[in-house]
């Protein structure tokens, strides 16, 4: 059960050549295999990763801002990998690596245990439809993934434009008490934090009236 369907889109001319010409410099392929993050950015700076980062602008915006961290994008759509390989160009950006691949694969056969400092997860796919919940990406077992990668102290923050979707991240999280501990109090929202850039998903969700909520829990000891 994966929790996105691939629609590809037409790659711009551009977003061609960035696959041609900056995968080598940015991408890194899947493989079933545990990587090692000071060989993969060249130093041993903290790790944040980006689960389903769209078009990109919200990673390429928070590399910008924390040149001393090196983040990890993850994402299925080529268009949206392609549009993130030309804004790393533009900014010539030396600590963000892409993916383009299940994340759910990602973390449980590439990631090693306590490497990451954080894991965003902004506007996931909502799937609103009651019998499509089973495809949300967060659900108890990868809450357990998030709880192996992300090392004692580092962060997991979620945001979201579905009410329902908001419940029930809050409900799993909190159910996994032993793991994480609310930044915000048991059942609370944070006000969205500065870090987290304004993304295109977030922009059309406020356009439709939707409240926006963040979650931001800590990985415990
Ligand atoms: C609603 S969009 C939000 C995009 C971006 N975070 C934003 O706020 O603009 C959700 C994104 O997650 C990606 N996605 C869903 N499941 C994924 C998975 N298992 N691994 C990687 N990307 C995934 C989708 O391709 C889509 O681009």
């Amino acid at each position: 059960m994966r929790s996105f369907v691939l629609r590809e889109g037409r790659l711009t001319p551009g977003q061609e050549r960035a696959f041609a010409e900056l995968w080598p410099r940015f991408g890194v392929d899947y493989a079933p295999q545990v990587l090692d993050p000071g060989e993969l950015f060249g130093n041993r700076n903290p790790v944040f990763v980006e689960i389903g980062f769209g078009n990109g602008e919200s990673l390429a915006a928070m590399a910008r801002a924390n040149p001393q961290r090196n983040y990890l994008g993850i994402e299925v759509h080529r268009p949206g990998v392609g549009h993130l390989l030309l804004k790393l160009e533009e900014d010539r950006s030396s600590n963000v690596r892409v993916m383009r691949h299940d994340a759910v694969e990602v973390f449980a056969n590439m990631l090693p245990a306590a490497s990451l400092h954080g894991v965003y997860l902004f506007f996931p796919d909502p799937w609103h439809k009651k019998r499509h919940h089973k495809r949300r990406i967060l659900q108890p077992a990868f809450i357990d993934q998030l709880a192996r990668v992300i090392r004692p102290g580092g962060r997991f923050h979620a945001a979201t434009d579905w009410e329902d979707y908001a419940t029930q991240m809050m409900q799993s999280l909190t159910e996994a008490d032993q793991l994480f501990e609310n930044t915000a109090g048991t059942g609370a929202f944070v006000p969205r934090p500065d870090e987290r850039p304004l993304t295109k998903f977030e922009r059309r969700g406020l356009r439709l009236g939707h409240e926006v909520r963040d979650l931001v829990f800590v990985r415990r000891e």
